[in-house]
């Protein structure tokens, strides 16, 4: 299942209360970091699960456990939005998974799948992203059914969340050039037009990626997709924060070492980060 929605039809012209953003780790920062620049006046709850990191090669059965608890902790935050900005998640979680949810949730990978399309006008669509993903068929099923003539190809890329993670994010980094390489030289030989980067950690490789692939391969990054998603959303809904209320403030809860998800979220996000970063137990 790639988005469930629970659409709450609210009479308020605005709401205040935080979005709240989940993942496994540091990949979610991709949907943040497009929110923040979307949505300046928006309060954001952000969780990264980096404890119990990867996702992308855990059973099905334990990503859905684990997405459930990352969703009852950010509803303990009055959060008035969720977006799983993990494709993992978002690729294997079951239709009915928010049926109880009192908020609207998203994930990243219808929003990934319809950009891609629109870029691709029935060429040719590689996906990279986590073994458990690509496993789960997701964006596959998606594409086919959006575009029925566009050819995918597929493949896991499982060593780029724990080079994301270690902060081997830099365009020049000689190990992060060589698993792209082997990653991604049957994809280059393919000759795809569109590459979708289905694992939110793959855009903080996006120069390496680019470098690699050339620039006549479009590159869609679904944290982004997901973000533009719940902008238009939050907007038709009447769930923007007000206009006088002030500047956003986040809020980073994290599973394992706060100060190493801050280091290298600096890094990614260009700058110190803004807001409280806090470690907690979940689940
Ligand atoms: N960033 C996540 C995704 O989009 C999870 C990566 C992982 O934990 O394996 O798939």
């Amino acid at each position: 299942m790639n988005i469930q929605q629970n659409h709450r039809v609210s009479s308020m012209k605005y709401d205040n209360r935080p979005i709240g953003v989940f993942d496994s780790g540091l990949g979610g920062l991709t949907a943040f970091k497009e929110l923040r620049r979307l949505l300046p006046q928006e309060d954001i709850v952000y969780f990264g699960d980096t404890g119990r990191l990867p996702y992308g090669t855990k059973s099905r059965e334990t990503i859905i456990r684990y997405a459930s608890q990352d969703v009852d902790f950010l509803l303990q935050h009055q959060v008035k939005m969720i977006i799983a900005a993990c494709g993992t998640v978002s690729a294997n979680i079951p239709k009915d998974f928010t049926k109880f949810l009192s908020v609207p949730f998203t994930g990243v990978v219808t929003h990934t799948c319809a950009a891609a399309c629109a870029a691709a006008k029935g060429g040719h669509i590689g996906v990279i992203a986590t073994p458990a993903t690509i496993r789960s068929g997701a964006y596959e099923k998606l594409i086919h059914s959006l575009s029925p003539e566009t050819k995918v190809t597929s493949a896991p890329c499982p060593l780029f969340v724990p080079l994301v993670e270690s902060g081997f994010i830099q365009r020049d980094n000689p190990v992060t050039r060589l698993v792209v390489e082997q990653y991604l030289s049957p994809l280059r030989c393919s000759g795809i037009d569109v590459l979708i980067l289905g694992c939110t950690h793959y855009p903080l490789l996006a120069d390496v990626i680019g470098d690699y692939m050339g620039e006549s391969v479009t590159l869609i990054d679904s944290g982004r997709s997901a973000a533009l998603y719940a902008r238009d959303f939050l907007s038709e809904q009447g769930l923007l924060a007000s206009h006088d209320k002030g500047p956003g403030t986040n809020h980073f809860y994290v599973s394992d070492s706060a100060e190493d998800f801050s280091k290298v979220a600096s890094v990614f996000l260009g700058e110190a980060i803004r807001g409280e970063v806090s470690r907690v137990a979940v689940g």
